[in-house]
């Protein structure tokens, strides 16, 4: 496979197009530089992960998250078609919301609403993602345990942008069901607003097969199951290994529709949609995904690749 993908849920920045590689890039974290001095006190070393010891969550976030990269994405687009910042966001599939608090933390005038079904991932987010942020900033992001086909008060309409990244509408696996997703976004946003999602593909993500990736402390492994080729019917897989050589198998499975660009821009456009654009990752000289990501309308045949789409009301 060369790879451009890395799988399963993802994140901006540098992406590995190598043989076999489906691999995400590291989410580029700021290394604060501790000041060393002769006085200060070596610094404990940190315990090593281990399946007993690890969170699953931060796993994921770790290995295939990058929030800084996409609402740079999402923040740099909007105001170049609309020439004015968007300011009010809604992250649909949003489990631990790391992406709806980064827009609030990128202006003090943004807020954002997260959905996600699944009430221990939202408690999990007020937590970790939430409470993390300053305190200013932590009224400005809403959590709510909503079906994002049927968003409800407070969620359903004046957004500037909703977001639904990493595939995760890839839960929809009939184009009625997805053509009514769509519509219910289009609905929710203001009359100048922008859906963005992200999708992948490529030959060689129709293949059932295991891809591993090194991550700080522990190994992520993005296990496509199967694929059947009647339905698209795609089941996918994460799993985390440690060094110790204890594994967190099924992590979290994905039971998927694995749907292509065509289809997903046709049912946008029927959804009501004035326009998408497909925006297609360019290459480093080495030939590897580079992480920049610009309008285009002729793809790459490749093994895999990842690209992101916006659509327009
Ligand atoms: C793969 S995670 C996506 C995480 C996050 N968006 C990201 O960028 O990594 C998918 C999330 O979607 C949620 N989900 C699945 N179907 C949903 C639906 N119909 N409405 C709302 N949330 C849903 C799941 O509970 C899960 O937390």
């Amino acid at each position: 496979m060369t790879g451009r993908l890395q799988l399963g849920p993802f994140g901006g920045g540098v992406t590995a197009r190598r043989e076999g590689a489906i691999i995400r890039p590291m989410p580029k974290r700021i290394r604060t530089r501790a000041r060393t001095s002769s006085r200060s006190k070596p610094r404990k070393a940190k315990p090593a992960l281990t399946a007993r010891s690890a969170d699953p969550r931060l796993l994921y976030e770790a290995a295939v998250q990058c929030p800084e990269a996409e609402i740079a994405f999402v923040n740099g687009w909007f105001r170049k078609v609309r020439q004015r910042p968007a300011r009010r966001v809604r992250e649909d599939f949003c489990a631990s919301a790391k992406v709806a608090c980064e827009f609030v933390r990128s202006h003090r005038d943004n807020t954002a609403v997260g959905l996600d079904l699944d009430a221990p991932i939202l408690a999990w987010a007020k937590e970790h993602s939430v409470d993390a942020l300053p305190e200013a900033a932590r009224s400005r992001v809403t959590l709510l345990r909503r079906n994002v086909a049927s968003p409800g008060k407070g969620a359903d309409k004046g957004f500037d942008a909703v977001l639904a990244f990493n595939f995760s509408y890839w839960v929809f696996k009939t184009r009625a069901t997805l053509l009514a997703y769509f519509k219910t976004v289009r609905a929710s946003l203001a009359k100048d607003g922008i859906f963005f999602l992200d999708i992948y593909g490529g030959y060689e993500s129709f293949t059932a097969q295991e891809e591993r990736r090194r991550c700080k402390g522990f190994t992520y492994v993005w296990d496509q199951v199967s694929y059947d080729p009647i339905s698209a019917a795609y089941l996918c897989r994460i799993h985390f290994e440690f060094r110790d050589g204890t594994k967190i198998r099924n992590a979290f499975e994905y039971d998927w529709r694995l749907w292509t660009i065509p289809e997903v821009r046709e049912l946008l456009a029927e959804a009501g949609f004035k326009e998408s654009v497909v925006h297609w990752e360019g290459d480093t000289a080495k030939g590897e995904g580079n992480g920049i990501f610009r309008p285009s309308t002729k793809g790459e045949d490749c093994a895999s690749f990842i690209a992101y789409i916006t659509a327009h009301k």
